[in-house]
């Protein structure tokens, strides 16, 4: 999308961190943007903070996890405010366990939330996307995690591959439509991430402090705060790249380096296998 004046955009997660940074940045451009969050009071006050800067915003109440209020939401918001442009599939949870001791509903929680909030969210709003016709946009927050591995949040690193496959594959199905398609993957964003605990559903069992060690976490707490980018940045970084139809919006360059590492290490041990590698296609 070039031109997000006036276009409708849906935003889960749209709360806190990213989300309200994708919501400021694309009202300040001129879009409606309606949050969707698990959070309450969270929403009502992001709401309130946008509507009091002039942007056009509005909220509902809904988890991601529950394909059947996220189609109900869906109709109500088409119903109330026309066609939906814009799709940020954002709301996501992080866990940090090692995964030799990762229980079963860690697993269920963080894939319910990062994976399937995402299928849910484009089983809900796709269709209505098409239907109308007019330019629109699909942004999946993966991470830097769904690029390469990270040590100690392998439950989360999954999610986030997933993503990533499942945005990849999103593009191609939909080139030469009206919707394009962004992943998202932000490095350090300084956002409640590390606080995700706060919103775990009861049907996931009781949430237990992250199983590595305190300094292991503090680590990550002081890079969230010391190298983590404020959450309107990133908002205007995936408004630009979304209008240049970029597909993968990093914020932070430094990661390209593991990515790299990552696929010559693949090339050596294909190389390795079979006496080298394919000339060219
Ligand atoms: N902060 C970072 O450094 C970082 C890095 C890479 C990727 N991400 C990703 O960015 C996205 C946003 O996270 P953030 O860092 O802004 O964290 P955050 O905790 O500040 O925001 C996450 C939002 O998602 C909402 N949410 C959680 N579970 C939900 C559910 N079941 N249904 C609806 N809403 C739900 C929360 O209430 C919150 O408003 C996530 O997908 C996260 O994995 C964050």
């Amino acid at each position: 999308m070039k031109d997000v004046k006036g276009s409708l955009a849906v935003i889960t997660g749209g709360a806190s961190g990213i989300g309200y940074g994708l919501a400021s940045a694309f009202g300040k451009a001129g879009a409606r943007p309606m949050l969707l969050d698990i959070e309450a009071k969270a929403l009502d006050a992001a709401v309130a903070k946008l509507v009091a800067t002039g942007i056009d915003a509005a909220g509902a109440v809904v988890d991601v996890t529950d394909r059947q209020a996220m189609r109900q939401v869906a109709g109500e918001i088409e119903a109330a405010h026309g066609p939906i442009h814009m799709l940020c599939n954002n709301a996501g949870v992080g866990t940090a366990d090692p995964l030799q001791i990762a229980r079963g509903d860690d697993w269920d929680w963080v894939l319910s939330v990062n994976l399937m909030g995402v299928i849910n969210g484009l089983l809900a709003f796709l269709p209505a996307m098409t239907r109308h016709g007019e330019p629109g946009h699909i942004v999946n927050t993966a991470s830097v995690a769904g690029l390469f591995p990270m040590r100690d949040i392998g439950i989360y690193n999954t999610s986030k591959f997933a993503v990533i496959g499942l945005t990849e594959t999103l593009r191609d199905d939909l080139a030469g439509t009206t919707i394009g398609v962004s992943a998202l993957c932000p490095g350090y964003v300084n956002t409640n991430i590390n606080q995700s605990r706060r919103n775990r559903q009861a049907a996931f069992g009781a949430s237990r402090p992250p199983q590595i060690s305190a300094d292991a976490m503090r680590a990550i707490d002081r890079a969230l705060k010391t190298r983590g980018l404020a959450p309107e940045a990133v908002g205007e970084m995936v408004l630009d790249g979304m209008r240049r139809d970029l597909f993968y919006i990093v914020t932070d360059p430094t990661f390209w380096l593991p990515v790299r590492r990552r696929f010559e290490r693949m090339a050596h041990d294909i190389a390795a296998l079979h006496g080298g590698l394919p000339a060219s296609e």
